[in-house]
C-alpha cells in the first residue's frame, strides 16, 4: 500500500477578484486546484466570484491601500483555510483615471499610485511576512501593464505606477527570495475585460487597435489568466524577478508602424514569392509594385 501522504491543498489570494482579470485568474486557479481568497475592495463583487467557485473559495473584503484591512482579510482568510500563509499571492487589483499630465488632478495621481503602487507594496509585504514567519515558500504575481513598459497618453500616473511596480516585484524576488519567495510579474496588453471593455464597445477603436498587433487580435482575460498560473506554478520554479508581457506583440512593434521607404519595404519579397509558390495548393504570385 502506498505510504504517499496526499498533497496538501495549496491556497492562494488574488486581489481585485471581483471584477475582469482578477475574476479571470481566480476561476483559472480554482480550476486547477487552488483554494483561493477573492480579496475586493466591493464586497458583493468578491461573494459572487467566491460563490461561482468550487473547493471553498473564500470572499474577502478589503481595501489594499489600507494596511490595516488587508491584514485582517489575511487574518480571515486564514481562520477559514486553517493556513498561516497563502502559498500563492496575485496582486491583481488597480486603477486608472484618464487626462492630460498638465491638467491632471493631484488627487486623481495620489489615488492611482496609492493603490496601484503601495496597495500592491502592502499587500505582497503583509502575505511575505507570513510565508516567512511560517518558513514557507511562496509565488508572488503581480499584474503590471503594457502602459508600465511604454507610456500611453493622457493616463496619468498609471503608466508610472505599473513602471514602479514591475520594479518593486525585482525588489521582492531579490529581498525575499533567500526564504524562496518567487515574485514576477506579468503586464498584460489590449485586453478585452474589465477596465478596457468600454473602450472595446467602440468598433472602429476595436478594429484599429487589432490591426496593430502582431497577432492581429485582442487578447482575452483568460489568456492573462493562464500565464498568471504558470508564474504561480511549480513550472515556474525557477523563474523570479521576471516581467513577462502577455500583449500579441504590440508593445515591441513600435518600428513597425513607422513609415519606411519602398527600398527597404521590398526588402525580402523574393523569399514571400518563393515561398507562397512552394506552399502546397497555393500558385505563386509575383507582387506588383
Ligand atoms: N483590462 C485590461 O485591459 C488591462 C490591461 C493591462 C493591465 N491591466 C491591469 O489588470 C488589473 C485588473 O484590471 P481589470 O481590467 O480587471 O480592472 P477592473 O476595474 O475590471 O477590476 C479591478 C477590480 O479591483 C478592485 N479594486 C480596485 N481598487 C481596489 C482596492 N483599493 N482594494 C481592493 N480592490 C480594489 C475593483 O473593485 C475591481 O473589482 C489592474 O491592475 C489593471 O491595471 C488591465
Amino acid at each position: 500500500m502506498s505510504q504517499t501522504a496526499p498533497a496538501r491543498e495549496r491556497t492562494l489570494i488574488v486581489t481585485g477578484a471581483g471584477n475582469g482579470l482578477g475574476a479571470a485568474i481566480a476561476r483559472a486557479a480554482a480550476a486547477a486546484g487552488w483554494r483561493v481568497g477573492v480579496l475586493d475592495q466591493d464586497a458583493q463583487a468578491a461573494q459572487a466570484v467566491a460563490s461561482s467557485l468550487a473547493l471553498g473559495a473564500v470572499a474577502l473584503q478589503a481595501d489594499i491601500s489600507d494596511e490595516r484591512s488587508v491584514q485582517e482579510a489575511l487574518d480571515r482568510f486564514a481562520q477559514e483555510t486553517s493556513v498561516a500563509a497563502p502559498d500563492g499571492l496575485v496582486c491583481n487589483a488597480g486603477i486608472v483615471r484618464f487626462g492630460p499630465l498638465l491638467d491632471a488632478d493631484v488627487a486623481d495621481f495620489r489615488a492611482v499610485v496609492d493603490v496601484n503602487l503601495t496597495g500592491t507594496f502592502i499587500t505582497a509585504r503583509a502575505v511575505a511576512r507570513r510565508m516567512i514567519a511560517a518558513r514557507q515558500a511562496g509565488s508572488i504575481v503581480t499584474v503590471t501593464s503594457m502602459n508600465g513598459v511604454a507610456p500611453g497618453p493622457n493616463s496619468g500616473a498609471y503608466g508610472p505606477s505599473k513602471a514602479a511596480v514591475a520594479l518593486l516585484t525585482q525588489q521582492m524576488a531579490l529581498e525575499w527570495g533567500p526564504h524562496g519567495i518567487r515574485a514576477n510579474a506579468i503586464a498584460p496588453g489590449l485586453i478585452n475585460a474589465g477596465m478596457s471593455e468600454p473602450i472595446y464597445a467602440d468598433h472602429e477603436i476595436r478594429a484599429r487597435r487589432e490591426s496593430s498587433v502582431p497577432l492581429r487580435r485582442l487578447g482575452t482575460a483568460e489568456e492573462v489568466a493562464a500565464a498568471t498560473l504558470f508564474l504561480l506554478s511549480d513550472d515556474a520554479s525557477y523563474v523570479s524577478g521576471t516581467e513577462l508581457v502577455v500583449d500579441g506583440g504590440v508593445t515591441m512593434s513600435v518600428i513597425a508602424s513607422l513609415p519606411r521607404p519602398q527600398s527597404v519595404d521590398s526588402v525580402g519579397d523574393n523569399f514571400s514569392a518563393a515561398a507562397s509558390a512552394t506552399e502546397p495548393g497555393k500558385p505563386g504570385t509575383s507582387r506588383e509594385r
